[in-house]
């Protein structure tokens, strides 16, 4: 599912941004990627989704082999991925339906699964009556589970959620993790990532702890050597 071994990733201002990362999360898991601002969360989705390159190690998932993925083959990497963004990325000018049927589209869905997968997506995360909302009239709640509605419109192996429950209360926090556990339960690998202990308490889960670049813990049975 994911396997990163000895990865590090460097940038000019930050030479250890990531340092010496080896884990593994398996087919199924419901896990944390936890750490303060800074620690790296981001920057290790954007390496398993090939947005950026690690500077060195080798890293897996869905079965591509992700740091030599050739561009073209990117696209392939990604229809098997959910992606929640830390700034959601939702489309200002297209209504809340638009934005999920342009994702399918993107992914090339057929004209007349579109519409139906959309609204469907939209159900499923409790924003049916928000379809022809822009995400400005959203509330932050909203805008989120729109962001999650996207992410999992295809059906997507593993999911990626990069801080999704950042700027919500408690409640509106809680419900976006009980939608998590859904996609779970239907056999979707899901990875959240947070700065939130409180959340990490309130809701415990395997965890993935890092700091400064570097991995503090991980705790899932099946993570590391021996595991
Ligand atoms: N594109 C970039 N260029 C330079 N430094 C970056 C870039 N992206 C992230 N960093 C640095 O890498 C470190 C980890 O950042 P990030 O992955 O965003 O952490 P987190 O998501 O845990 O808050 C930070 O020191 C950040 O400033
Ligand atoms: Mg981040």
């Amino acid at each position: 599912m994911i396997e990163m071994v000895r990865v590090s990733k460097a940038y000019e201002d930050n030479p250890n941004a990531l340092f010496d990362i080896t884990l593994r999360v398996e087919k199924g898991q419901f896990i944390y990627l936890r750490g303060s601002n800074g620690a790296g969360k981001t920057t290790l989705f954007k390496l398993l989704y090939a947005e950026e390159r690690p500077t060195a190690g080798e890293i897996w998932v869905n079965g591509f082999e992700v740091a030599r993925l050739k561009p073209r083959k990117i696209p392939f990497l990604r229809r098997t991925l959910g992606l929640v963004f830390q700034d959601l990325k939702l489309l200002p000018r297209r209504t809340a339906v638009e934005n999920i049927a342009f994702a399918l589209e993107v992914l090339g869905a057929k004209r007349g699964e579109v519409a139906k997968k959309a609204a469907q997506a939209l159900r499923w995360v409790g924003l049916e009556r928000r379809g022809n909302c822009l995400p400005s009239q959203l509330s932050a709640g909203e805008q989120q589970r729109l962001a999650i509605a996207r992410a999992v419109v295809n059906d997507p192996v593993l999911l990626l959620a990069d801080e999704p429950t950042g700027n919500l209360s408690i409640t509106a926090a809680e419900e976006i993790i009980r939608l998590f556990e859904k996609i779970n339960l239907r056999g979707t690998t899901v990875v959240l990532a947070t700065h939130n202990e409180g959340l990490v308490a309130a809701w415990p889960k395997e965890k993935i702890v890092l700091e400064q670049g570097k991995l503090l813990e991980a705790l899932a049975p099946p993570l590391l050597a021996g595991g």
